[in-house]
């Protein structure tokens, strides 16, 4: 079945890695995270859409006692007068004096999450890391750190498993790399 290759509307898309492999990935993240994170109560914020699969995949092998917040962003670009500005939607809790990691599926150029960094450390969590899936580094333009990365990718649009192209795509259980 992962040999196949998926049509998206306009596009195809060519098996990249398959659930097995996701899930090797995901150990490997949440061993790293169980081991920083051992003693401590961490907040986790998952953002949404993308991240709803990895957040709930990852938050099963996670062996502290910890809380999921699901959020949403919404970053545009403000009047002349006003810089960009960062809305979270769905943060009920206060982050304050919280170990906070931030759930993510995928740094791309990274400019959404320097907004949703900026946006957070205003409310003075005590720590604030940054758990992403994947990484485009070719794409990176910022210089904060990602705490923990899953995979480091190629330049190249994926689909499946949260990720989508137009809304669809999504509930596929493994990855797919644009096809040329
Ligand atoms: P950034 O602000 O450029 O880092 O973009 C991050 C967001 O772009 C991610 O949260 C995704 O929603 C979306 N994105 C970036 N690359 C891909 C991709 O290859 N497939 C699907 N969505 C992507």
């Amino acid at each position: 079945m992962e040999t196949e290759i998926v049509k998206i509307k306009d596009k195809e898309f060519k098996p990249y890695l398959t659930p097995a492999q996701i899930n090797d990935i995901i150990e490997d993240l949440a061993r790293r995270i169980n081991r920083d994170y051992a003693g401590k109560n961490p907040l986790l914020v998952a953002i949404l859409n993308g991240a709803f699969i990895f957040a709930a995949d990852l938050v099963k092998k996670l062996s502290f006692p910890c809380r999921i917040s699901l959020i949403k962003v919404s970053s545009y670009a403000g009047t002349e007068s006003t810089q960009n500005v960062c809305e979270l939607i769905g943060l009920q809790e206060s982050i304050k004096d919280e170990d906070v990691i931030i759930i993510e599926d995928i740094v791309d150029t990274g400019v959404t999450m320097s907004h949703l960094l900026e946006r957070l450390r205003k409310d003075q969590p005590r720590s604030l890391a940054i758990c992403s899936l994947l990484f485009k580094p070719e794409k990176f333009t910022k210089d904060y750190t990602i705490d923990y990365i899953g995979k480091s990718i190629p330049n190249e649009f994926v689909v499946g498993y949260g990720f989508d192209y137009d809304g669809y795509g999504r509930n596929l259980p493994g990855i797919y790399q644009l096809k040329d």
